[in-house]
Parts: C-alpha cells; sequence; structure tokens
C-alpha cells in the first residue's frame, strides 16, 4: 500500500498500455484504488498491468477503446461504473508526440495532434464530469513541460499540450460547484526502455541540465496524480503541477 489510503475508490487511467500510464495505474492501485487500465492498441501492456495489479491483491481490468471516437470516453467510465460501481478519479493521459518540423508539417498532422491530444481529452473530461457530477470527483490531465518551453519539431504538440493545461483550468472554474476537483500535471522527460537509442542527444541534455540529476520515472508522476486525487488535495483546483526534476528552473539566459 502507498503512502496515500485511496481504498474503496476507483480510477481511470487512459493510455496506460502506455509508458506514463502504467505507472500512474500502478501508483493508484498501489495506494488500494480500482483500476480501470484504458488502451487503444497496446492489449498486451495493458493486460501485464492488470496482472500485476492483481497479483499484488489489488483491483483492476483492462477496456479498450479509440478516444477520438467521441462516445469512447463515455463508454469507459460507464464500464468503470458498471464493473467497480462508481469513478472517482479519471486520469486523461492518453496522447501523441510525433516530431515533425514546420516548415513541412500538414494540416492532417497538426489536426491528428489536436484531435488526440485536445478533442479526445475534451471528450474524456465531458464523460467523467457526467458521472461524477452526482458525488464529485478529480480529474486530472497530463500536460508537458513542453506546453510552456518550446522544443524543436513539436510545434503541434506544444500547443496542444498548452491548451490542455488551460483546458484543465476552465474545467476547474465550470465543475468546481459539483465538487468536482480539475488540475494538470506536466512532466518533463521521463525514462523508458530504449530512449537513450532513440534519442540520445536529448537524453544527454536532459540530464546535464536537471537540477536533480536523473530523468523521471512513471512512478514519478503516477506519485503527483495520486497526491492531486487524495483528500490531502482537497482545496486545490486548476493547478498546474510541474514534474520534471527542476529542469523548467534552469536558467534561460
Ligand atoms: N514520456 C514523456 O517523457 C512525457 C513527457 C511529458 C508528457 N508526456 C505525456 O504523457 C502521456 C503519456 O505519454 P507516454 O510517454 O507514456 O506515451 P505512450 O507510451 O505512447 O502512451 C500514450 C498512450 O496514449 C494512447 N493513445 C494514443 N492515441 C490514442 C487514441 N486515439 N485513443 C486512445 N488512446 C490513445 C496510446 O494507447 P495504445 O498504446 O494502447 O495505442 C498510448 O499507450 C502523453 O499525454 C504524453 O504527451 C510524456
Amino acid at each position: 500500500m502507498g503512502g496515500v489510503d485511496l481504498r474503496g475508490t476507483v480510477a481511470v487511467v487512459t493510455g496506460a498500455g502506455g509508458g506514463l500510464g502504467g505507472g500512474i495505474a500502478r501508483a493508484f492501485a498501489a495506494c488500494g484504488a480500482a483500476v480501470v487500465v484504458h488502451y487503444h492498441t497496446s492489449a498486451e501492456s495493458a493486460a501485464s498491468v492488470v496482472t500485476d495489479i492483481i497479483a499484488s491483491g489489488g483491483r483492476a481490468l483492462a477496456a479498450q477503446c479509440d478516444l477520438t471516437d467521441p462516445e469512447g470516453g463515455q463508454g469507459l467510465v460507464a464500464r468503470a461504473i458498471d464493473e467497480f460501481g462508481r469513478v472517482d478519479t479519471v486520469v486523461a493521459n492518453a496522447g501523441i508526440a510525433p516530431v515533425a518540423e514546420l516548415a513541412t508539417m500538414s494540416v492532417s498532422q497538426w489536426r491528428e495532434v489536436v484531435d488526440t491530444n485536445l478533442i479526445a481529452t475534451f471528450a474524456t473530461v465531458q464523460a467523467a464530469a457526467a458521472a461524477m457530477s452526482a458525488g464529485g470527483g478529480t480529474i486530472l490531465l497530463i500536460g508537458s513541460i513542453e506546453g510552456t518551453h518550446p522544443a524543436w519539431a513539436h510545434a503541434h504538440y506544444c500547443a496542444s499540450k498548452a491548451a490542455v493545461v488551460h483546458f484543465a483550468r476552465t474545467a476547474a472554474l465550470e465543475y468546481g460547484r459539483y465538487g468536482i476537483r480539475v488540475n494538470s500535471v506536466s512532466p518533463g522527460l521521463i525514462w523508458r526502455d530504449g530512449l537513450d537509442l532513440d534519442w540520445p542527444e536529448g537524453v544527454r541534455r536532459y540530464r546535464r541540465v536537471v537540477p536533480l540529476g536523473r530523468l523521471g520515472r512513471p512512478a514519478d508522476v503516477g506519485n503527483a496524480c495520486v497526491f492531486l486525487a487524495s483528500s490531502m488535495a482537497e482545496w486545490i483546483t486548476g493547478v498546474n503541477l510541474v514534474v520534471d526534476g527542476g529542469v523548467s528552473v534552469h536558467p534561460i539566459w
């Protein structure tokens, strides 16, 4: 059991077959929450997250959908309620981060990022809030430090993450009266196997400047999400929690 007691609660984590999402799902399960492990195409890794949670005495199930389908988020929340009887937290983590330089970027490349990172997030939030409007709950959106710090060949991604962070604030404004808190978590560079081979220069640069001396781990993001979902954060809404080992405080001149 983690340091926070989430027993009796239910969390839905989107994109939990992926690196960060799996870490977020595991962090909620470690604190006793039942977890809906959403995936789109990564059935195998979602199943392994579920297997690990159940093997540790927790409750979890895998649920598949394409979140760019406007009904995807609704189906996911309905599944949580059908199987576990309630939904307390929804973490909108699913997203894509393709690389494309602006000079040759097409409208369809831009649109694909907006469809996944922004429109699907909007639909997920709306579905979550509808399910929580009677009893309250917490919604977490996964942003990125690239929402505030530009990154090369990521204009569409940076713009979408800036929008996600501000969307969390507007959703907090409108949903507070229902007892629904909405916050964003903006990670820095999170380690995954093979990252140093795929992007050696990025990993080197990050390690060189990050005050806390290492890349992030999925659990770092998961723990931040658990905190914001817990009663310890019951008077916190509309904030963006940066989880980046301090890289954003590096002097820019
Ligand atoms: N990794 C980092 O360093 C980092 C840093 C800052 C922010 N982030 C953010 O953290 C989140 C997770 O990133 P990650 O690095 O863990 O990437 P990832 O492993 O690629 O995970 C992203 C997940 O999003 C899901 N997804 C994509 N399109 C979808 C769709 N149309 N419908 C439903 N699900 C969809 C994918 O599901 P399937 O695999 O099942 O298809 C995938 O597992 C993203 O929002 C990302 O922008 C990551």
